[in-house]
């Protein structure tokens, strides 16, 4: 199972001082030294984590592949395909909501999607959509002949609050999109808990996380950070 790190807040700690660090490439840098097989970053509509340089510097300078979510917005497209990530990633988005909230709706998106995937398909981008473990929702893209590189499906809902039902919930749906033909990915609220879980699914080729592992790292690095302050301040 490959991991693709989004480093998103990273650049919301930057953002919230106005300040030029934390970078965000500096962050890709030490996610990839790690083992991370893709970076992941949203650029929202309101820029509130990356910005426009950040999704250009980071395809400037990184050596792994970029997976670029956006809303489906002819804006985003426009930026998507000046970067030239190795994918993109198209998730539904509202403005006042703190995190990506919900997958998307297939059955009211369908040809703004496959006119979407025509356009990437064009320039050599690999397109992903964002959906809920709800079978409905994929049959559409038999239905209607939606033909996506990936499906990522969003385990948001079970890891909030997980139950047996809901991993059975994605089981279920990661089923229906290998049957369909696509890769499947997986994310939205994974910690190393609910990693040890979903990796046991197998038609799962790669988890997006980046909210947990941010998180994780201010503890394991701020016992090394203050040290170093502390014996600087202290000779
Ligand atoms: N996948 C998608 C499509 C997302 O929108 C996000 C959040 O930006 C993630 C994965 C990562 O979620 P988290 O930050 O909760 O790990």
């Amino acid at each position: 199972m490959k991991l693709g790190v989004n480093i998103d807040h990273v650049a919301t700690i930057r953002n919230a001082r106005g300040t030029s660090y934390p970078d965000p490439l500096k962050a890709a840098e030490i996610a990839i030294d790690a083992g991370a097989d893709f970076i992941t970053v949203h650029l929202r509509e309101d820029r509130r984590h990356v910005r426009d340089e950040d999704v250009f510097n980071l395809k400037k300078n990184i050596n792994t592949e970029l997976n670029l979510e956006i809303a489906a917005t002819e804006e985003m497209l426009k930026i998507a395909k000046r970067v030239k990530p190795y994918s993109i990633g198209i998730v539904p988005e509202k403005r006042e909501e703190l995190t990506t909230e919900g997958g998307l709706d297939i059955g009211n998106m369908h040809s703004k999607l496959s006119s979407i995937i025509e356009e990437m398909h064009s320039t050599g981008i690999k397109v992903s959509l964002f959906i809920d473990p709800n079978i409905n929702q994929l049959k559409y893209l038999e239905k209607l002949e939606i033909k996506p590189d990936i499906i990522e499906i969003h385990t948001g809902d079970y890891c909030d609050n997980p139950s047996e039902e809901k991993l059975q919930l994605i089981i279920n749906a990661t089923e229906h999109v290998n049957k369909l033909g696509i890769e499947c990915h997986a994310g939205h609220g994974i910690t190393l808990t609910h990693a040890k879980r979903i990796k046991e699914i197998s038609h799962i080729s790669t988890l997006n996380i980046g909210h947990s592992l941010i998180s994780e790292a201010i503890f394991y690095g701020l016992h090394s950070v203050v040290k170093t302050m502390k014996t600087t301040i202290s000779n």
